[in-house]
């Protein structure tokens, strides 16, 4: 029997709950196989937390994500909250459980399973097999530099995108080794004909390349790179950039996969303690009908499994799982397929369970 693991299940808003659910089970069951002592908790995010208390991140929620081994978050966000002062708004929630356990590392894997080549918005020639990582700095940069806000007399409001030689060169340690368990070929994307900020990003990520002499590094311009993507994503390995531009990229990534509703996420400290969602959002519009894919939270599941616990063999049967639903032709509402293989999020959780090796 493996040591007791506590894992908090933050469902939040709009399609979190519905996406998590599904995970939950999954984890339940690998859990017994493998025999893996895990364990579930659940709090209060974002906008339903709001709701309760007053405020989208609770002192509870952030004592009980210090003391759980790992994380699983459903979603955040929704229009109600859309007026709410910055500090109310769901999106707080996010940011302070990212800034306050120092989840610096966030892993984006953009992976095309075989059989949704065709649901790719790319040609399946271009988008075929592909594999890419994105390394996003997620606790620095623009979204938490300061001085920040709106001047009091006039109309005018600002951000700081600010960076440490010590925060990049954490991040850079982080993709230089991914990607020396991957293709050792790492895109290093900025802005450094413009930013001071990527200037230094640039030097930074240079002289610690020194240090990896089995990786080949290449820089890119922001704007370039999110061309390249769609031109020709599969010269990517590793990516590694700053938070708001791996914000966007990745969501570029995403689209690649057939559907943003297939993209996990890992955002982990330096310990490997780490919170894992789906990239995409709480999507509203779709909110209790059944209709949200929950492939990408039960694939942030997997990669919890492996990347906080080294827990190989239950992330991969997950994976596995997962490929074979996706090769007897079933898909949500969000990946092109035949009506009558068409299954709601329920359906589509109960089918990845049905298919995991006991
Ligand atoms: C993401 C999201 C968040 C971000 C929002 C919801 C704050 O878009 O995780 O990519 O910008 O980081
Ligand atoms: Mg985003």
């Amino acid at each position: 029997m493996n040591k007791k693991k506590t894992i908090l299940i933050l469902p939040g808003d709009g399609i979190g709950p519905e996406v998590c659910k599904p995970a939950k089970n999954i984890l339940e069951s690998v859990s017994h196989i493998y025999d893996l002592g895990l364990s579930f908790e659940e709090a209060l995010v974002g906008g339903s937390a709001y709701e309760e208390t007053g405020i989208p991140l609770p002192e509870e929620t952030l004592e009980a994500a210090r003391k759980a081994d790992s994380i699983l978050l459903g979603a955040v966000g929704g229009h109600q909250w859309d007026e709410l002062e910055y500090q109310y708004r769901p999106e707080r929630a996010l940011l302070g459980l990212r800034s306050e356990l120092d989840l610096f590392a966030n892993f984006r894997p953009a992976i095309l399973s075989k059989y949704l080549t065709s649901s790719s918005s790319l040609k399946p020639e271009k988008v075929e097999n592909l594999d890419l990582l994105i390394i996003r700095e997620l606790t620095g940069g623009i979204y938490f530099g300061e001085p920040r806000g709106r001047k009091e007399d006039k109309p005018v409001a600002f951000n700081t995108m600010i960076y440490s030689q010590e925060e990049i060169e954490r991040i850079g340690r982080v993709a230089f080794e991914a990607a020396q368990k991957r293709n050792k070929n790492l895109c290093s994307v900025d802005k450094a004909n413009v930013l001071e900020v990527s200037v230094l990003w640039r030097e930074v990520i240079s002289d610690l390349s020194k240090e990896y002499p089995d990786v080949k590094l290449s820089h890119m311009l922001v704007d370039n790179a999110a061309m390249q993507l769609v031109r020709e994503p599969k010269q990517f390995d590793v990516i590694v950039t700053g938070n708001l531009f791996g914000d966007i990229l990745s969501d570029i990534a995403a689209m690649m996969t057939g559907s943003i509703g297939m993209l996990p996420s890992a955002s982990v400290n330096s310990e490997n303690k780490g919170m894992f969602e789906p990239v995409h959002g709480s999507a509203p519009d779709i909110a209790g009908k059944g209709l949200a894919n929950p492939l990408a939270t039960i694939l942030s599941a997997a990669m919890m499994l492996r990347y906080s616990f080294g827990f190989e063999e239950a992330a991969s049967n997950i994976e596995v799982a997962i490929d074979k639903v996706l090769a007897k032709g079933y898909r949500t509402h969000d990946l092109e397929g035949s009506q009558d293989t068409q299954l709601s999020t329920d359906e589509m959780g109960k089918k990845v369970l049905d298919n995991l090796k006991n």
